[in-house]
């Protein structure tokens, strides 16, 4: 075992999910009427998973992590649904109870690591700072503890870099110290946020091969969201595929990739180079996510639709189980005509 201690000792009961998310609703409420961004989103992540959420630019990737945080933008609300975390709803918190909570049982990643890093301080300071303010340590044992997560997350001389600022750290680097302190306070889940998208091709493998690490050895859950189906492919273990702000299909991964079911995740699929030769769809998709006061009736989907009939853009499709995996397309449900 190589299991390092880095996660609080939390035992969740074993049915109990690191996320769940259930008929998830965000809107955002303008002059000109109201926008609805995220519409009837229902999502699970079991502790030491990692769930890829996956989509076109627009699809309501960001926004549900965000929900998840409690970190929507106002006038941006959650007018519908539920979110609960380690089996303690989240959404209904006030303000001063979830910023604890936050702390405590979720972490974030985003694209770029110096938006959660301040660079006046060390990085030992900040991480010293976060495991102190969410675990009541003495400063000799944050600081061990600040050493043992700079280590598990692959910085090497920790004991030097605790003593460096963000400045003095690569881009590969920084994001690892941004883990290291989103898992500062072992929190049941870490939203990450295209958290390598900002970073050199290179090093890109190393960072999403460190959250799969991670999530091995802490137990934690972890929401992946990312247009990149490649980055999905290699290190999830389900995937949810959005779509204008609604689930289009989801599953375990391999069945996603190798037996796509809703013709958009097909059209996702032809993205991946090294996939083009075992899956059968493989024209790319033309036109574009709408925007969220254009969207189509039916299937939001449709306009770019090889498959489309006239069901399509008169009814929206729901979530319904084919075989180990969930799909919103007619055409597994009766038909498009
Ligand atoms: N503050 C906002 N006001 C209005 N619409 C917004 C706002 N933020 C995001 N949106 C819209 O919500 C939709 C989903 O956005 P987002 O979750 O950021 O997409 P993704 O992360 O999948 O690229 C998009 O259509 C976007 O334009
Ligand atoms: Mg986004």
């Amino acid at each position: 075992m190589m299991a390092q201690p880095i996660a609080a000792s939390k035992e969740p009961e074993a049915a109990t999910p690191a996320l769940d998310v259930s008929g998830l609703s965000v809107e955002f409420p303008s002059r000109r009427g109201t926008l609805l961004a995220i519409d009837d989103v229902s999502m699970q992540i079991a502790p030491g998973e990692i769930l890829g959420v996956v989509g076109e630019s627009g699809a309501g990737k960001s926004i549900t992590g965000l929900a998840v945080l409690g970190l929507l933008e106002s006038p941006g609300r959650i007018s519908g649904g539920a979110i609960h975390v380690g089996g303690r709803r989240v959404d209904t918190l006030s303000e001063k109870e979830l910023t604890k909570v936050r702390g405590r049982e979720m972490g974030a990643i985003f694209q770029d690591p110096l938006t959660a890093l301040n660079p006046l301080f060390t990085v030992g300071k900040q991480l010293v700072e976060t495991i102190r303010l969410h675990s009541g340590m003495s400063k000799e044992a944050a600081n061990d503890r600040a050493l043992a997560l700079l280590q598990s997350v692959g910085i090497p001389a920790p004991r030097e870099r605790l003593r460096q600022y963000p400045h003095q750290f690569s881009g590969g680097m920084r994001q690892r110290v941004v883990i290291a302190l989103a898992l500062a306070a072992g929190p049941r889940l870490i939203i990450a946020d295209e958290p390598t998208t900002a970073l050199d091709v290179s090093i890109q493998a190393q960072i999403t091969a460190l959250l799969r690490k991670l999530c091995d050895e802490t137990g934690v859950g972890i929401m992946l969201v990312t247009h990149d189906m490649g980055v999905i492919a290699e290190t999830a273990d389900r995937v949810c595929v959005m779509y204008s702000g609604r689930v289009v299909e989801s599953g375990p991964v391999a069945e996603v990739i190798h037996n796509p079911q809703h013709p958009y995740t097909k059209g996702l699929m032809a993205a991946i180079p090294s996939l083009h030769d075992r899956v059968e769809t493989l024209a790319q998709i033309d036109g574009s996510m709408p925007r969220l006061n254009a969207r189509p009736t039916g299937c939001a989907f449709h306009p770019r639709c090889p498959h489309a009939g006239p069901k399509c853009s008169a009814a929206t499709p729901p979530l319904v189980s084919v075989g180990v995996t969930r799909s919103a397309c007619w055409l597994q449900q009766g038909g498009t005509q």
